[in-house]
């Protein structure tokens, strides 16, 4: 057994989170500047399954058998372990860091999922395509997100900009010309699992407005598609701006969250909008490399806990990876 390194990106949603979950296209792009990264090196002079992990962003320092059956990097284990029908693990030390903010619309969950099981699968002999690492990291979802769409892990364990629609094959797009965005956070914790039931519950009792809101957002997923491959970056921040008057509307903006897509507007970005689950996390905007820092410097001055510019080049790929 030799060591074993795996990093994955964080994400945004460029159009259609929440229309996603109900059968509409979406667009992400992975972001690079921020990620997780897992090591796995072996252990000698312990027994098979001692398996010993760290990770200072969620405070874990323990074995795998002390952890309880529902933490969350034990259940990657297992999820990975019955997959992969492997029944024993040779002793090692796993050791997770992530500059990813948790609980944000960055994609944390999936992005530690996506890195722990190529890591460990590595670490293991083992060779998985990106496509089974995306449906392994898929179940991990299912058991903490409830009912998601699937986008997340997609765009992470692929790391190029995806149109995703449950169900289908993923498309990937084309970009013409790179994409400058600004993210910012709100400081707030958004849990996705939770906005996703508040929206199922409003489309329960209000299925005429919510599907019509859904068939307005999946057209301008369509057009900006379009508009993201010619390069006509004035008409995508148009149309993020539109996407965040749909989000509005769908009751999962809040006041910050519109507070800085105004203040990026203002100070000159091409359109702004949440990204993610909303009710907090985070907005991106679409920039050119002239506005991006005063975009950057407008957005923390009004209530930004953080702010950075990401590049998304045009192969999509990590070839930029400055994580
Ligand atoms: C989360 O990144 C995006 C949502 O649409 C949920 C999902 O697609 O599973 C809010």
């Amino acid at each position: 057994m030799t060591n074993s390194l795996s990093v994955a990106p964080g994400k945004v949603i460029l159009f259609g989170e929440h229309a996603v979950v109900y059968g509409r296209p979406a667009i992400a792009l992975p972001i690079n500047e921020i990620c997780v990264r897992v090591g796995v090196s072996p252990v000698i002079n312990r027994p098979v399954d001692s398996v010993h992990l760290t990770s200072s962003q969620i405070g874990l320092n323990s074995y795998l058998d002390e952890l309880s059956a529902h933490d969350p990097v034990k259940q990657i284990v297992q999820i990975l372990k019955t997959e992969l029908s492997i029944s024993h693990i040779p002793a090692c030390e796993i050791k997770i860091v992530s500059t990813i903010p948790l609980s944000s619309g960055f994609g944390s969950g999936a992005a530690v999922s996506v890195a722990l099981i190529r890591a460990l699968a590595n670490f293991l002999g083992i060779t998985l395509s990106d496509s089974r690492v995306s449906d392994i990291a898929h179940k991990m979802e299912r058991i903490h997100h409830g009912n998601p769409s699937g986008i997340d892990n997609t765009v992470i364990a692929f790391e190029k900009p995806i149109l995703f629609e449950k169900g289908k094959p993923f498309e990937t797009i084309l970009l013409s010309k790179a994409v400058h965005l600004v993210v910012a956070g709100t400081g707030t914790r958004s849990d996705t699992k939770v906005v996703v039931s508040e929206v199922r519950e409003r489309w329960l009792q209000n299925g005429l407005k919510y599907e019509k809101l859904f068939d307005e957002i999946a057209n301008l997923v369509r057009l900006g598609r379009s508009h993201l491959e010619r390069g006509n970056h004035d008409e995508v921040g148009i149309l993020m701006n539109k996407n965040h008057e749909f989000l509005q509307q769908m009751g999962v903006s809040s006041d910050k969250l519109d507070r800085l897509v105004m203040t990026a507007r203002d100070a000159g970005a091409l359109g702004a909008k949440l990204s993610g689950a909303g009710k907090g996390g985070n907005v991106i905007a679409l920039v050119t490399p002239k506005s991006s820092s005063r975009v950057i410097t407008a957005m923390k001055k009004e209530c930004a806990q953080f702010a950075f510019q990401s590049i998304i080049q045009v192969s999509g790929r990590g070839d930029d990876v400055l994580c």
